[in-house]
């Protein structure tokens, strides 16, 4: 291995556990992820929780759409028996309860959903936590949506996320730009795209990271390393960071 890599949790430990759930977050910490992701929205009365979809429907069999249904609401629905019964009870938490799971040192991957005052929202939640500012990584596929929440949070080190690899040779230099001229610290790309060591230095070059997602793949996560990605995704942190010890 050329350097040490960092290990995100995605969803937290969503594998194992319901993903999105403390459960999961912990289950995250407990495997020794370097860090956690999550995704968030905002609910009717404007609280952020955590949770991929834009409806409840997946997770937590009611349907409805998250931004439809207050944050006392979602509270009485269970997020974890889907996954399994010893899961049950397990709520849709707030970002600000998976805030305080996170350990000294480790970091936090908040990906923000499309939602009309989702930063405003956002920013209230990580400043009233005690999380160091450069330990919360935003993320997003909404270009509008980063770059305010850059603004809106300055220390925060944000990646612009990107799934499209048939298109991003031509798309590349564009991305590079963008992300240079708002302040974002790098891409964090699907593992689809053709990564190399070519296209880590050439990042680099514009004092960029390249992040990837979502590797659970042994084989796969040790060749990333090898071109030198600065972190991978993954839905089982200690079980591939044991079989990548392996190779
Ligand atoms: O870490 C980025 C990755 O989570 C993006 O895809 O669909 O799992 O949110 P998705
Ligand atoms: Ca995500």
């Amino acid at each position: 291995m050329n350097h040490p890599v960092i290990l995100v949790a995605h969803r937290g430990a969503s594998q194992e556990a319901p993903e999105n759930t403390v459960a999961s977050v912990s289950l995250g910490w407990a495997q020794q992820a370097d860090a956690v992701e999550i995704d968030v929205h905002l609910t009717r009365d404007g609280q952020v929780v955590a949770i991929h979809d834009p409806t409840l429907l997946r997770t937590t069999g009611r349907d409805a759409r998250v931004d439809e249904l207050t944050l006392a609401e979602i509270k009485k629905l269970d997020a974890g028996v889907w996954k399994s019964a010893a899961y049950r009870h397990e709520r849709v938490p707030t970002l600000a309860e998976v805030l305080a799971t996170v350990p000294s040192g480790r970091r936090i991957y908040v990906e923000l959903k499309a939602a009309e005052g989702l930063v405003p929202a956002l920013r209230r939640a990580i400043e009233a936590g005690s999380v160091p500012l450069e330990q919360i990584v935003l993320i997003s596929f909404e270009a509008t949506t980063l770059s305010e929440a850059k603004r809106a949070l300055p220390r925060c080190p944000a990646f612009f996320l990107a799934d499209t690899p048939d298109s991003a040779p031509d798309k590349l230099a564009d991305m590079i730009r963008f992300c240079r001229a708002e302040g974002f610290a790098g891409l964090d790309v699907s593992a689809g795209w053709p990564i190399d060591k070519a296209l880590v230095q050439r990042l680099r070059e514009a004092k960029l990271e390249l992040h990837v997602w979502t590797v659970n793949d042994p084989r796969r996560a040790r060749e990333l390393v090898d071109a030198g990605v600065a972190s991978i995704t993954t839905d089982k942190p200690g079980w591939l960071r044991a079989k990548m010890a392996e190779l």
